[in-house]
């Protein structure tokens, strides 16, 4: 079993973390789609951005793309009668639509997790149109778990049964190897200037940043 199939198993555990919450109504912020536009969001897990964009704009065209079965297969039972499409695709390979496809693109941490960033970076510059937004969430180069841990709310009202508290506690670990990965170079946490490079090379026009949750994520925001 992979290290995502394993997550998808106690993945919406991170629901009950504020910090993530926070970060999901920040992005969504950034992605004012129209009636009638259209959004993918890439590496959609659990889908927990789906269904928060649904419930901001009912007539939307959204589509979730992810590699993992055990994912995909939570986010389809959390999306039922949602009337978003989930497809299964990798993003280490070349995307399967057309050039100019979409209005928004979104991918909240996965780029991380891929072979090659700019490589995926420069696929999603082609899949979008011209003027469509790139809002993309990795977190920061220079993390700090033990001070990020010393940050991190929960809500503890909802944290109710020990099987809530054993799927955190699993969920808290993988970030720990996800953290470890990173400093193996294994995955790629990257800083505002390796953004900056990497967009304007593909051809971005205007590249912009937030910080959330807590300084540990940053939200890139460009436009094609
Ligand atoms: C940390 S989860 C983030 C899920 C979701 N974006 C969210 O914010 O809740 C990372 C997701 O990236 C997906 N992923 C990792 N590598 C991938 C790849 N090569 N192609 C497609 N999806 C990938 C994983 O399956 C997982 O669902």
């Amino acid at each position: 079993m992979g290290i995502w199939e394993l997550y998808a198993e106690v993945y919406d555990s991170i629901n009950l973390w504020l910090p993530y919450r926070k970060m999901l109504e920040a992005v969504i912020d950034e992605l004012p789609v129209s009636s009638g536009g259209s959004v993918l969001d890439a590496g959609c897990g659990t889908g927990n951005l789906c269904r928060r964009l649904r419930e901001k704009n009912r007539w939307a065209e959204i589509v979730g793309i992810d590699f993992s079965p055990a994912m995909l297969e939570k986010a389809g039972q959390k999306l039922k009668n949602a009337n978003i499409r989930l497809l299964r695709m990798d993003l280490n390979q070349p995307l399967g639509f057309p050039g100019g496809r979409f209005d928004y693109l979104v991918s909240i941490n996965t780029l991380y997790a891929l072979d090659d960033p700019a490589r995926a970076l420069k696929e999603f510059h082609r899949v979008l149109k011209r003027g469509g937004r790139l809002v993309v969430v990795n977190p920061v180069s220079d993390i700090r778990p033990v001070s990020f841990n010393r940050r991190m709310g929960f809500d503890k009202d909802r944290i109710d049964s020990l099987g809530t508290v054993l799927d955190i506690s699993l969920a808290v670990l993988i970030n720990m190897v996800i953290y470890l990965r990173s400093r193996f170079n294994r995955y790629h946490f990257l800083s505002e200037a390796d953004f900056r490079e990497v967009l304007g090379r593909i051809g971005f026009n205007t590249v912009d940043f937030r910080y959330v949750p807590e300084d540990q994520s940053i939200i890139v925001i460009a436009t094609k």
